[in-house]
């Protein structure tokens, strides 16, 4: 297995990239990280903790310069469109996550690359999978988002086999964290709630209060990205498509444990068209693969996570920072 020296962060102003390039500068020293992005400013912090370049993962050159001129052996290929903006923009959707992975792969086999990490979501499945999503189970998304996903696994585990390229890469749940927003996600109301909970003690939710989808703490994500990018590759019997759970709640469940702390908390709820993307994934995951072979195991649960995130964002709210 090779070593991993000079790190290159597709989408590192997103919400995982952002938190994601911290930590990995954080391991493997600021100057050998190289966070990139398409257009959003990054913010003070990620700018000013290493180098940070505009690059688009649909222009081949533009990522080719920066693998030269920093040596990059590993790529965290964070870049994506979600599901609500890829139901939006479906061909963008295509064209970001299918081209753009597809560049990234060609280019980890062209420069021998250590690692490359391109990552999946609960959104792979579709209606009819079981409410807790088997490892190996059909897979048939009912959006964009999903289909590119499903094929960006397949298309991973292809350059695998074929040129040897040692790529890795888990199904993310929704993700909760209070430094960087989602950005068109269908699971970002499980975000939105504690922010408008320390701002206006109010929110409006976009799914009914029973939806239940399987969720995850930005803590417990980053481990798990690290965890498994680092793990010896002959532990792995599977490469691009880890099922990682971590928590599986309702959005009541969710309300009910923000009052524990804010008694006065309301909730409303104004499902929109992204209450069928909801109901198109399943509840919760089997992620017995990702514990046996990398030896996966979260720290959060529902209430930890709820005082965490209101704490920090009582913090940044009371400095006006929010
Ligand atoms: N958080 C993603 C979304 O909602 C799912 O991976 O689109």
């Amino acid at each position: 297995m090779k070593e991993i020296k000079n790190i290159l962060v597709t989408g590192a102003v997103g919400q995982i990239g952002s938190e994601l390039t911290l930590a990995l500068r954080e391991k493997y020293g600021a100057e050998n990280v190289i966070a990139t992005g398409r257009k959003t400013e990054p913010s003070k912090e990620l700018k000013e903790s290493g180098p940070f370049h505009f690059i688009d993962v649909n222009s081949v050159e533009s990522v080719e310069e920066i693998i030269k001129k920093y040596d990059i052996d590993t790529i965290v290929h964070m870049a994506a469109i979600l599901s609500a903006v890829g139901e939006k923009n479906p061909t963008l959707a295509w064209d970001v996550n299918m081209n753009g992975t597809l560049n990234i792969l060609n280019l980890g086999v062209k420069y021998e690359m250590a690692r490359v990490v391109v990552p999946s979501s609960i959104a792979v499945w579709g209606p009819g999978t079981p409410a807790v999503a088997p490892q190996d189970v059909a897979l048939h998304p009912t959006t964009m988002y999903g289909v590119t996903k499903v094929c960006g696994e397949i298309l991973a585990d292809y350059y695998v086999k074929k040129y040897n390229l040692d790529s890795r890469g888990l199904r993310y749940p929704g993700i909760i964290s209070s430094e960087t927003l989602p950005g068109g996600g269908t699971t970002d109301y499980a975000v939105a709630i504690y922010y408008e909970a320390v701002k206006n003690r109010q929110y409006t939710c976009f799914v009914r209060e029973d939806t239940r989808l399987p969720m995850m703490y930005m803590p417990d994500c980053l481990k798990a990205t690290i965890d498994l990018m680092e793990a010896p590759f002959e532990n792995l019997k599977r490469h691009n498509d880890y099922n990682v759970g971590s928590m599986s709640f309702t959005v009541k469940d969710l309300a009910d444990s923000i009052k524990k702390v804010m008694p006065d908390f309301t909730v409303s709820y104004e499902p929109d068209f992204r209450q069928a993307i909801a109901d198109s994934w399943p509840d919760a995951v089997d992620d017995s693969a990702a514990r046996e072979d990398w030896g996966w195991n979260p720290s959060f649960d529902l209430d930890s996570m709820t005082k965490d995130m209101l704490e920090k964002l009582q913090a940044r709210h009371d400095k006006g920072l929010l």
